[in-house]
């Protein structure tokens, strides 16, 4: 296969076109995403872009393009990635203009945008309203994710997409009753410390119980009337690449404060066991790409670290700029959005047979 020649190391930087930093440096996570980037490279995104049904596919191609600059360019001169923001733009306005925007949030739209064209769903049935309160959890949690990729189903969905089971316990009565959602990513809280804390530490917090008390009572269906109830979150389905946003800033809009506490994260064997609804499903993550946050709240600058699947090193994307760095260095207390993947082939028990 030809692109197996022309294989270079990506360790080409992406200029800025002002302010374009967060944009940069999501877009170098993602190229050192091996999936995501083999798919761009063999162009098998081509076969699913379908033409007949879909009438703007362009964004999906400029990011395929911009991954092939970036994956076979033969000198290390920094790409413009204006094209692909033209499309992004298309796609989503709010990414117009030159502001500083989020990354996290630029992340969550740029793959909705390249899932809706590559979505091999082309007719979307209508949601049927079953009930499947009668059967187990797990079976119900099956269930719903086979009815949501009867509607969401893509590459970017096989790699990003996990399921999260909410479960509410009436405290008047002790009904329990469950939901399941998809997820793309995770804005994890950061644990409150005056020094540093682990993402474990955060990880408990997430799936703490919570109370749901006064008006957001919710209804319970046992007891037909609004009650205080608690609620926990664990893990579904863990997906193939698991995206972990550290809620740093305290409303992502008006970027009104940032912590910077330090999270301590393991580069290797993240195990997040613990978090899952049942026990036995493998989840051992290995970190690969690393969106960092310098500045404050008002303003600041983006850079990605990324280990780059070839070699096995870990590089810092400053827009232009790429340069080596030590694995030691990837901690830091401005780690902002971290891209994990599945340590083993994932064997998920939702693995659906595909022709
Ligand atoms: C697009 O989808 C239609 C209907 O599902 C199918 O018949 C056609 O072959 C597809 N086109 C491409 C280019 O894959
Ligand atoms: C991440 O941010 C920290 C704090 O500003 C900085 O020291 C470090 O160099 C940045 N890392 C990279 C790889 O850009
Ligand atoms: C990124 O590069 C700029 C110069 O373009 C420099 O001022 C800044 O310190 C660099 N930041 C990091 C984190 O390396």
């Amino acid at each position: 296969m030809l692109y197996e020649i022309v294989f270079f190391f990506c360790l080409v930087g992406l200029r800025n076109l002002g302010n374009t930093c967060f944009m940069n440096s999501i877009l170098q996570c993602l190229s050192n995403t091996p999936e995501l980037r083999d798919y761009c490279l063999r162009n098998i995104h081509r076969s699913d872009l379908n033409s007949t049904c879909q009438t703007n596919v362009a964004l999906m191609e400029e990011f395929a393009k911009l991954t092939q600059s970036l994956w076979t360019s033969v000198n290390n001169e920094a790409i413009s990635p204006s094209d692909f923001r033209n499309q992004i733009q298309r796609y989503a306005p709010k990414f117009m203009g030159c502001n500083q925007q989020d990354a996290q949030e630029f992340l969550r739209s740029l793959l909705d945008g390249l899932h809706n064209e590559v979505n091999r769903v082309t007719v979307r049935p209508k949601v049927s309203a079953e009930d499947f309160d009668h059967l187990s959890d797990d079976e119900k949690g099956r269930r719903m994710w086979n009815m949501y990729l009867e509607r969401e189903d893509s590459k970017v969905v096989d790699l990003f997409v996990g399921q999260l089971k909410s479960s509410l316990t009436c405290t008047a009565c002790g009904f329990r009753s469950t939901v399941f959602e998809p997820f793309w990513d995770l804005s994890v809280p950061i644990a409150k410390s005056s020094g540093e804390v682990t993402l474990k530490d955060c990880m408990k917090l997430f799936t703490k119980e919570d109370v749901l008390d006064g008006d957001e009572r919710p209804t319970c269906n046992r007891c037909k009337a609004k009650r205080k109830c608690t609620k926990r979150f664990s893990i579904q389905k863990f997906p193939q690449i698991l995206v972990l946003h550290l809620k740093r800033f305290s409303d992502s809009n008006n970027r009104a404060s940032k912590l910077s506490t330090y999270v301590n994260f393991p580069l290797k064997e993240l195990d997040l066991r613990d978090f899952a609804s049942e026990s036995s499903e493998r989840a051992v993550y290995n970190l690969y790409a690393v969106s960092n946050h310098t500045g404050n709240a008002l303003g600041g600058h983006y850079t990605a670290y990324c280990r780059n699947p070839a070699l096995g090193e870990w590089y810092s994307y400053n827009d232009s700029r790429v340069s080596p760095m030590s694995s030691s260095q990837v901690r830091s207390n401005n780690a902002y959005v971290l891209f994990y993947e599945l340590a083993t082939p994932s064997n998920s028990k939702y693995q659906t047979c595909r022709l």
